[in-house]
């Protein structure tokens, strides 16, 4: 393949996507959380093109995204009493859900496990995808594995040119972190992978606390892969240090992401965020691209309290700046 276009969602485009994922292709498109890359659900052929375009290990499961209750049905064998009280709560919405699949799930979306990751997406184009389509659509983030998600089509673009031949631009995303991924089958949730929707909302809605995860719980697997890596280094500096100027900033091959004021010299490449730690999340991922495409060698990262929505940005973080 060569060509990726690149196209506003409309009635046309949307008919065009849903004409590529029925035929079994493979069609880019944008979330409240990051951009997916999307194939047919219930086409084991169509997901394994999924995971030769992203590079992607066949051990991680895909996310399957539906529409409503019915799609739902198709793809669960049991709405547990749990996800009922979370679907209620945070649907259509960043949050997602991990349930026993049913015999239409293949085997090549959920890598073989029994369990499949489900969600229903808030935003309005990648709803309309799933309905011109008919039907639920597995979708990891659209990045090259192991590369942060992408947060706007120019991300996608920039990581599967060529591998994908249609990118639905929908702008910005406006969470700008994957969901949050529970494991809904037991009576307590069990978070897998952080996100904007935090614990203490989860386990509010649940009218249970949160289970730790371990044990029993299966982990996710992507979430021990290596990822969000930029092509620059990643170091965390606390806010008392950037507050007081205390970075060794090198004025050519230095980066800077921060909340708060810095008072030395400005390093060649800076993004201050002003905001609380939603607003640092929305910018995260797009910043560390920026970074990156400004041949920005070291990056320093202003962190943030590791709480609320801030335990997400963290978890994020730590893995960009393992090396
Ligand atoms: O916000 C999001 O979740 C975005 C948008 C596109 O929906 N998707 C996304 O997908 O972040 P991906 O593939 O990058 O991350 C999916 C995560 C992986 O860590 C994977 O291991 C986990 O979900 N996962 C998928 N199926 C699972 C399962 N059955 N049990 C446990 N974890 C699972
Ligand atoms: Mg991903």
């Amino acid at each position: 393949m060569s060509r990726t276009r690149v196209l506003r969602p409309d009635e046309k485009s949307l008919a065009l996507a849903a004409g590529l994922l029925r035929d079994g292709g493979l069609v880019a498109f944008p979330t409240e959380t990051v951009y997916g890359l999307g194939a047919r659900a219930y086409d084991a052929a169509a997901a394994r093109r999924v995971y030769k375009a992203k590079g992607r290990p066949s051990d991680n499961p895909l996310i399957v995204h539906v529409a409503d209750e019915a799609m739902l049905a198709d793809v669960v064998k049991r709405v547990t009493p749990l996800a009922r009280r979370l679907i209620d709560a945070f649907w259509p919405g960043p949050l997602t859900l991990i349930l026993e699949k049913s015999a239409r799930v293949p085997g090549a979306v959920t890598a073989g496990g029994r369990t499949v990751a489900v969600r229903c997406p808030g935003h309005p184009a990648a709803r309309a995808l799933i309905r011109a389509l008919g039907e639920p659509i597995a979708a990891p983030s659209a990045n090259l594995s192991g590369r942060p998600s992408p947060t706007t089509a120019a991300h996608v673009l920039r990581d599967l040119r060529g591998r994908v031949p249609l990118i639905l631009d929908g702008g910005p995303c406006r969470k700008g972190l994957e969901s949050t991924i529970v494991d809904a089958r037991g009576l307590r949730p069990v978070v897998l992978r952080h996100g904007t929707i935090t614990g203490e909302s989860l386990s509010r809605a649940a009218g249970v606390p949160l289970r730790a995860p371990g044990g029993s719980a299966p982990a996710s697997p992507g979430t021990g892969h290596r990822h969000y890596a930029p092509a620059c280094r990643v170091i965390l500096a606390p806010p008392a240090l950037v507050r007081r100027g205390a970075l060794a900033l090198d004025a050519s091959g230095d980066g800077l992401l921060h909340r708060a004021p810095w008072p030395g010299r400005r390093p060649a490449f800076a993004r201050r965020v002003r905001g609380g730690a939603s607003a640092y999340a929305t910018a995260l991922f797009s910043a560390l691209r920026d970074a990156e495409a400004a041949g920005v060698r070291t990056l320093y990262v202003e962190t943030v309290p590791d709480r609320g929505v801030g335990r997400a940005v963290m978890d994020r973080l730590r893995r960009a700046a393992r090396r």
